[in-house]
C-alpha cells in the first residue's frame, strides 16, 4: 500500500514539506498508533544489553528523522527498540537555506544539507519529558548532540557539554555527532587531537553526572569518508577515552555510480551509501577483535538482508533513515519478523 499508493502521492511534493507533514501527522493523530502497531509494527523481542541498557531488539531510527523529538510515540508503536533524536544543538537554529533535501528516485537515495536545523536543547528536553509518560518502559531514547553553526571548533566541546548536561537525565544514551558534512569544519573534530579533547571532556562529565551510578553509554558517529589511517586513529582514540562505541556511518560526500544526474552539495544516503558504509563498519569490526567497542551500523538498510549484512559486519545495533522514506513504516516489521 505504501509503495503503490502513499509513496507516489508523497513524492509529488517537495521532500522537506512531505517530511514535516508526515512527522506532524504521526505526532498529532494518536489513533494511528494501534494501527501502526498491528500493520507495520513488530513486537519481536531479541534483547541486547549494552552496559546495563537493554534494547528490546537491534533496530532503531537513525538521527535526523525526528530532530525535535515530536513523534517518539510513533517510533515506539512501530517496534523500534530506540529512536535517536537530534542532532540537538544548545540553541535553536534554522539550518541552511531551502531547498536542502533532494530525492534521487532512480538511486533510492537522498541528498541533504539541512545543517542541524532544530529547536534547541531546552525545547527538545521538554518534548522528551512530555512523551516519556506514554512510551513503553523498554523504549530507548538516544540523544544525538552537536554544536551550533556559529560556535568555532575551539569552543565546540562547550556546546556538546551544554547539550550533554541538559539532556542527561532524559537520554538513554548519547551520540556525539562529529560527522555531518553540512556544518562547516565539523568533520575536523574526527582528527586525533580534537577528538581526544572532546571525548575526554565528555567522559569526565559523564562520571560527574552519574555520581556513582551507571554512566550513560556514549557513541561517536563517524563519516564513511575516512581512510584506513584515520580509521585506526579514530578507533584507538575512542577506545582510549573509554567511550561505549561508534556509529558507522553518517552520509557521504562522495557521488559514485549514481543514475540520477544531480549536482547538489550535501550528504548522500540510501542505497548508494550501503557498500561504503558496510565496508567502513567492517574495517572497524576487524580492529575490534575483542569486541570492546559496540558498533552500530547505519547506511542503506532497505531490507532484512541489508540489516543482516550489518550484523554480520559486526554491528550490535542497526539504524535506518532513508529506507523508511522509500520502503515506508512496514520496513520495521519486514526487518524484524
Ligand atoms: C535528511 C537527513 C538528515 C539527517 N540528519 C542527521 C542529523 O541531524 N544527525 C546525524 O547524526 N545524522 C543525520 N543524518 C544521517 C542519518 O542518521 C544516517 O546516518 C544516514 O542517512 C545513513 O543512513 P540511511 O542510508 O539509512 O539514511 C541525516 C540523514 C538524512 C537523510
Amino acid at each position: 500500500m505504501y509503495k503503490l499508493i502513499i509513496r507516489p502521492i508523497l513524492f509529488l511534493f517537495d521532500s522537506e514539506k512531505v517530511h514535516n507533514f508526515t512527522l506532524w501527522f504521526v505526532s498529532k493523530f494518536t489513533f494511528i498508533y494501534p494501527l501502526a502497531k498491528i500493520f507495520c509494527g513488530s513486537r519481536k523481542k531479541e534483547e541486547i544489553n549494552i552496559n546495563g541498557l537493554v534494547f528490546r531488539n537491534r533496530l532503531g531510527l537513525a538521527a535526523g528523522f525526528d530532530k525535535n523529538a515530536i513523534a517518539l510515540r510513533f517510533w515506539d508503536a512501530l517496534g523500534f527498540s530506540h529512536a535517536e533524536i537530534g542532532t540537538v544543538t544548545p540553541l535553536a537554529q534554522e539550518g541552511n537555506p531551502k531547498p536542502r533535501l533532494f530525492r534521487l528516485r532512480k538511486d533510492e537515495a537522498v541528498i541533504n544539507r539541512m545543517g542541524f536545523n532544530n529547536k534547541g536543547a531546552d525545547f527538545i528536553l521538554e518534548n522528551i519529558l512530555k512523551a516519556k509518560k506514554y512510551l513503553s518502559k523498554d523504549f530507548v531514547i538516544g540523544v544525538n548532540i552537536g554544536k551550533n553553526k556559529n560556535t568555532p571548533n575551539e569552543n565546540a566541546a562547550g556546546d556538546y557539554l551544554i547539550c550533554f548536561k541538559k539532556l542527561y537525565d532524559a537520554a538513554g544514551y548519547f551520540t556525539i555527532n562529529i560527522s555531518s558534512p553540512n556544518t562547516k569544519g565539523l568533520r575536523e573534530l574526527q582528527e586525533e587531537e580534537n577528538l581526544k579533547n572532546l571525548l575526554s571532556k565528555i567522559k569526565n562529565e559523564n562520571a560527574v553526572l552519574a555520581s556513582g551510578k551507571r554512566e550513560k553509554n556514549i557513541f561517536v558517529k563517524i563519516a564513511p569518508d575516512v581512510n584506513d589511517e584515520q580509521i585506526k586513529v579514530i578507533y584507538n582514540t575512542v577506545r582510549e577515552c573509554g567511550i561505549t562505541g561508534i556509529i558507522l556511518t553518517n552520509t557521504t560526500v562522495t557521488r559514485k555510480n549514481l543514475k540520477e544526474n544531480i549536482n547538489e552539495d550535501g550528504g548522500l544516503s540510501g542505497k548508494p551509501l550501503k557498500n561504503l558504509a558496510d565496508e567502513t563498519l567492517n574495517k572497524f569490526h576487524r580492529l575490534n577483535t575483542d569486541n570492546k567497542l559496540i558498533l552500530v551500523g547505519a547506511g542503506g538498510v532497505f531490507s532484512k538482508r541489508d540489516y543482516e549484512t550489518k550484523l554480520n559486519n559486526g554491528a550490535a545495533l542497526v539504524q535506518v533513515y532513508t529506507g523508511m522514506i522509500y520502503e515506508g513504516p512496514k520496513l520495521v516489521k519486514k526487518i524484524l519478523n
